[in-house]
């Protein structure tokens, strides 16, 4: 019994060293920046989609093809990590001016119970104008969330079923005009950052 837990264990042990040595052997290949190849160790972030904007129409991945996309997720009622994240978003694009006319800035609701798409109208358009919001049906979101690898969960906060704040991942993801994606780009940094941050990876 013991031994057989052990070498369980040991097998766990191991899966969880290749992945790491998948991993960074990924990201010293992108940092080398050597060619086209297929790269096996690519972990596919991202992915076909389907959600509804602002107006309520339906958005795909392919509708962001052709620029980059800076793509972020999270909820409107959040109290400031997602605030805080779109305003240095916005003003990072600004910031890197015709280049920054080259991304299209994304948010995608992890709240679809409570961000309809008026709602996530609303709150984008007070950022930026070219901020593109977008929410959807659970199964919606769950899967690009599950494209992304984005993590969410609600947190009850009162007794009302409305009552809760969604715990996220905060991170952006840049994806080239192709749809791939490029990098991760750090949320938690001002506006100058991220601009160096997509300086170095768009030109
Ligand atoms: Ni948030």
């Amino acid at each position: 019994m013991s031994i057989r837990r052990t070498s369980r264990r040991v097998l766990l042990a191991g899966g969880v060293a290749v992945a790491a040595v998948g991993v960074a052997a990924w990201y010293e290949l992108r940092q080398s920046g050597g060619g086209e190849a297929p790269d096996p160790f690519e972990p596919s972030i991202g992915g076909p989609f389907t959600l509804v904007d602002g107006a309520g129409h339906a958005v795909t991945d392919r509708d962001l093809l052709g620029k980059y996309a800076l793509v972020y997720f999270g909820y409107t009622s959040c109290p400031d990590v997602c605030p805080t994240t779109l305003n240095q978003v916005a003003a990072a694009l600004e910031a890197l001016g015709p280049a920054g006319a080259r991304v299209t800035p994304v948010f995608i609701s992890v709240d679809p119970a409570r961000d309809t798409p008026a709602v996530v109208a609303a709150y984008v358009t007070a950022f930026s104008p070219r901020l593109l919001g977008l929410t959807g049906t659970p199964a919606q979101i769950a899967a690009v969330a599950k494209e992304y690898r984005v993590y969410y969960a609600r947190h009850p906060t009162g007794t009302g079923p409305l009552d809760y704040s969604v715990d996220h991942t905060s991170l952006l993801y840049l994806m080239g005009p192709d749809g791939r994606f490029i990098a991760p780009l750090r949320a938690d940094q001002d506006a100058a950052g991220m601009a160096a941050d997509l300086r170095a990876h768009i030109g």
